[in-house]
Parts: structure tokens; C-alpha cells; sequence
């Protein structure tokens, strides 16, 4: 192994994100979708959105929902609706409270954020729970049908329901975001986001708009969830919730508490452990290690320097640190990066594809309220939009978070290597806020669901960091019932029993 090449993905692409093809030329008619081809190409097999698109079976048709000449946008307005694509099942729509909307974001050229809302299946009072899908530029709605929605597609393409819907304990929220992703859109692509600034803003302008439309709801307690690339959203979000709180800007918003699962929230610690974590895993010899690990100083310098200095040296941090992730890929194989435990299929980790078949049925999209859209699943104009981003540290507004008792979970599947359970115990143990100590000194214990030990548990005071036996990335996928209980003890301030 001693001749392991170290491999350097060629970033050009992203540098030209921002050169879409000229306007002038590609005006298209009202509703018709503009497809930003983007010459993507890189010396290594695919580039990142490819793998990523690929990993998961989704190919949309679209970029980007860009759409021309949409007419008619009132900033702040929200349209909702409710629909029923399970009232064969014998509720009534009015029973079921499932509702899908729009909202026009205020802080926008002329952005529309697409979103669902589940009522809980059993109490109107259990806690409003919004959930986050990364990516970045990944629809929600995956997570909504494999993973903690309250139905799953069917290969027939018939829904059916799931019995650990996270609906089950909460009033769940899945929002298509950051604009352009799933059934999201806008006519103007300064609408695209770059920042983590400009995506709390307009979540949290969604959240307040969604307030006053469900008043009965704001006396629940809420909380943030999501997954992967959300452990930068969700950071950001929480942080802008409790600063509108404490401004006393618009509707107070009951925030008890974040979690995020197998996310990335301080790559500046979770690039340096991969090799550690695959190693651990036997994708790599040490031998294989040590190569790598020479590519570390330079991902922690230009990491440092992205922190610092942000814009294009972020980009080179990106480059740096993913090389570290490409080069294990290198060596351990075609495995599903996302669980270890299995392979990929070709470049398809997952196929979720049959949830796009579904959404992009004109049945179901009228059901919606969605107009003449293509359900983009994951957009790589988004995702792209997003690298000077990717490298940033998101944890630094967390400890004022857990000074003012909001809850903190960190849960991760122990068998993904992508934003792996290590990396992510790592950022959560150097954390400095008061009860560091405390959480470093905390025993772990066994989180036990139905008599059988799920995952090892750490807590102290608001912070929880549970890892989740044989799950991948995708932790309610994976193991549901578990997620479930996980969600509902947290929830109920019981996790740590
Ligand atoms: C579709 O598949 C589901 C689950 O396998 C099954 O319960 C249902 O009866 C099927 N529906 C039709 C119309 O075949
Ligand atoms: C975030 O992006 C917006 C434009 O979308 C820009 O105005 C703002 O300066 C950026 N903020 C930061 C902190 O980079
Ligand atoms: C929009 O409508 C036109 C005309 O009905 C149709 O040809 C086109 O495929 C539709 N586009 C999408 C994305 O649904």
C-alpha cells in the first residue's frame, strides 16, 4: 500500500458556480423551468453532488427550481392546504390535520418555501417539531417517506403508514430548503443562499409566519431536529429563534431544545478523526492511515483560515479536507459510505426514488398546491451555492444556547462513516460552556428501548450525545422504533433516565 496515490479533486467547478448562462438568452415562459447546466467535470470520478445525487437514486430533471416570470409575489403571504392522501384508510381529511403550504420569504427577491405539516396522531399538545434534511440541498420530503414521516411509499406507489412516525409524539413540520430545493423556488437566483446567516433568516421568518397561521400551537413546546448537513442549519437556527426571543421580535417561539443527527457541525474537529473512525471500522490499515493522515495539516490550516477569513479560503478548506474523506473512499472500495456495514450498487447506495415518482404525479402535486413544479431532490446549484459554507465551524453559537437550559442532542448511527458517531463525540466533549466538566466526568449508560440496548448514552444537565447501534446516516430509517422513543424521552426531558 505504500504507493497509495493521494488524490486531489479538481475545484474549478465550484468556483464557477455563480456563471449561470445569461438571462437574456433563456427567458422561458411562465412555469417553464430553466436547467442550469453547469459544466461539471472533475479529475475524480464524480464530484460531490454527483456522488450524492447518485448515492441515493436521484436524478431530478432539475437543477434548480429557478422558474421564470412568476407573477404575483406578496412577501410574507402564506397559502395552506389541507390534503389527504390516506383518507382510504377512514379518517376524514379534517381528522387527519396533514397540511402542505407556501410561504412568500419576506427577506427575498421572490422566494417561496414549500413545506408540510403533520398534526400529531396524538395529541394536538405534544411538542411542534421542525425537521431539517441536509445535503445541502436535499428535499425534507426524503426524510419524510423513508424515514420519520408518517407514511411510506410503497413500490406500487401507494402510501402507507408508518408506525414510528415521528407524528406519533410531535406536530412535525418538513420544510423544503434552502430556496430552489424540492418544491421550493423562486424566479430570482440572487434567491440562491450562500450563508448560514441568510438561511436562518428566512427559516425563521417562516417559523414566525407559520405561528400566526397555527395560533393554537405556539404555547407547545418546540424543538429543532434534522440530520447530516442540517448540524449546520440547525445551529443557526436555534441561535436566531433565541435571539428573536430575546429581542422580542414577532411571535415568541417555545425553543426547548436542538437535535441533530450524524450532522456536521465542526468540521474543523470531524475531518481529523475519518481515519481514526475507519481504521476502527477495518476499511484501512494503519499503514493506509499514515499516508493519509499527511494530508491533515494541510485540511487544519486552511480550515483555521476559512474560520478567520471565510469567502474562497473556505473553499480551499473544502478541497483540502475531502481529499482525506476521497482518499479512504480510494482504498476501502465501493462501500455505502452512509452505513459500512454494506456496499453500493453500482454508484446507488439507497434508491428513494419511488418518493419522486410519487411527488411528481400531477395528482398528487395539485393535492399539494404545487404548481407546474419538478420536485427537485437534491439540487446540485444549492449544494454548490453552499461550499464556502461547508467548512465552517457551527458549534461556536452553542454555548449560549446551553447557558440559557435550552437541551442539546448529538445522536449518531454508529455505522456511518460520512459525519461519523466519532467525530462527532469529539466536537461535543471539547465544547466549552459550564458544564463541560460535568459532561466529560457524566458515565454513559444504555439506552434501552423495549428491553433491548439501543445505543450508549452520555448526558449532563442540557446535553445529551447518544450513538445508535446498527444504524447508518439515516437513523430513523434504520432503526425507527428507536428514533421514535429517542425523540419522545427527549422531548419529554426523560432521556436521561
Ligand atoms: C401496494 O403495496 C402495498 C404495500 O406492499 C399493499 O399493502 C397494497 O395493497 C398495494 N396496493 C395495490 C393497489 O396494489
Ligand atoms: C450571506 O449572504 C447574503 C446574501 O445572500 C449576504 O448579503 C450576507 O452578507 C452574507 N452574510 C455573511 C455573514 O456572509
Ligand atoms: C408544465 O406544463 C407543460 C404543459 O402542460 C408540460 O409540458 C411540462 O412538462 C410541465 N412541466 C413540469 C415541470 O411539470
Amino acid at each position: 500500500m505504500a504507493s497509495l496515490s493521494l488524490i486531489k479533486i479538481s475545484f474549478a467547478l465550484s468556483l464557477f458556480f455563480f456563471l449561470l448562462p445569461s438571462s437574456s438568452s433563456s427567458r422561458l415562459s411562465f412555469t417553464t423551468l430553466k436547467n442550469h447546466h453547469q459544466s461539471l467535470t472533475t479529475s475524480y470520478p464524480q464530484s460531490q453532488t454527483e456522488r450524492l445525487r447518485s448515492s441515493f437514486n436521484l436524478f431530478p430533471e432539475y437543477q434548480v427550481n429557478i422558474i421564470d416570470n412568476e407573477p404575483g409575489f406578496t412577501p410574507g403571504s402564506l397559502v395552506e392546504k389541507k390534503f389527504s392522501f390516506l383518507a382510504a384508510s377512514g379518517s376524514s381529511v379534517e381528522d387527519l390535520g396533514h397540511h402542505a403550504g407556501y410561504y412568500s420569504l419576506p427577506h427575498t427577491k421572490a422566494a417561496r418555501m414549500f413545506y408540510f405539516f403533520f398534526e400529531s396522531r396524538t395529541s394536538k399538545d405534544d411538542p411542534v417539531v421542525i425537521w431539517l434534511t441536509g445535503g445541502p440541498g436535499c428535499s425534507s420530503a426524503i426524510a419524510l417517506f423513508y424515514e420519520n414521516g408518517p407514511f411510506k411509499v410503497a413500490n406500487n406507489l401507494s402510501l402507507v403508514w408508518n408506525d414510528y412516525g415521528w407524528d406519533k409524539v410531535s406536530n412535525i413540520i418538513f420544510v423544503d430548503q434552502p430556496t430552489g430545493t424540492g418544491f421550493s423556488y423562486s424566479s430570482d437566483e440572487v434567491d440562491i443562499h450562500t450563508n448560514e446567516t441568510s438561511v436562518s433568516n428566512d427559516l425563521y421568518d417562516f417559523l414566525q409566519a407559520f405561528f400566526k397561521e397555527h395560533p393554537q400551537f405556539t404555547k407547545n413546546e418546540f424543538f429543532i431536529t434534522g440530520e447530516s448537513y442540517a448540524g449546520h442549519y440547525i445551529p443557526a437556527l436555534a441561535s436566531r429563534v433565541h435571539k428573536g426571543n430575546k429581542a422580542k421580535e414577532g411571535i415568541p417561539i417555545n425553543l426547548k431544545g436542538f437535535a441533530i443527527g450524524n450532522g456536521l457541525t465542526n468540521p474543523g474537529v470531524q475531518y481529523l478523526v475519518y481515519t481514526d473512525y475507519a481504521v476502527d471500522k477495518g476499511l484501512i490499515t494503519k499503514e493506509d492511515q499514515d499516508n493519509i493522515n499527511l494530508l491533515i495539516p494541510d485540511c487544519e490550516r486552511t480550515t483555521k483560515s476559512c474560520q478567520t477569513n471565510g469567502g474562497d479560503s473556505c473553499l480551499e478548506a473544502y478541497e483540502a479536507c475531502t481529499s482525506i474523506f476521497d482518499n479512504i473512499l480510494s482504498v476501502a472500495g465501493n462501500i455505502n459510505y452512509y452505513d459500512v456495514r454494506k456496499q453500493c450498487e453500482g454508484n446507488l447506495c439507497y434508491d428513494f426514488s419511488n418518493a419522486v415518482t410519487f411527488l411528481n404525479d400531477r395528482t398528487v402535486k395539485a393535492a399539494l398546491g404545487v404548481k407546474n413544479l419538478s420536485f427537485v431532490s437534491c439540487s446540485s446549484t444549492v449544494y454548490n451555492a453552499m461550499l464556502n459554507d461547508w467548512m465552517k465551524n457551527l458549534e461556536v453559537d452553542i454555548p449560549s444556547l446551553l447557558e440559557d437550559g435550552i437541551r442539546m442532542l448529538i445522536y449518531a448511527g454508529e455505522e456511518d462513516l460520512v459525519c461519523n458517531w466519532l467525530g462527532n463525540s469529539k466536537w461535543v466533549h471539547a465544547l466549552k460552556w459550564s458544564g463541560q466538566k460535568g459532561f466529560e466526568s457524566a458515565t454513559t449508560t444504555k439506552f434501552v428501548v423495549d428491553g433491548v440496548t439501543a445505543g450508549d448514552l452520555t448526558s449532563h444537565e442540557p446535553v445529551s450525545f447518544l450513538k445508535i447501534f446498527e444504524a447508518g446516516h439515516m437513523v430513523p430509517m434504520d432503526q425507527p422504533k428507536v428514533a421514535l422513543q429517542m425523540l419522545k424521552s427527549w422531548t419529554e426531558g426523560k432521556l436521561a433516565a
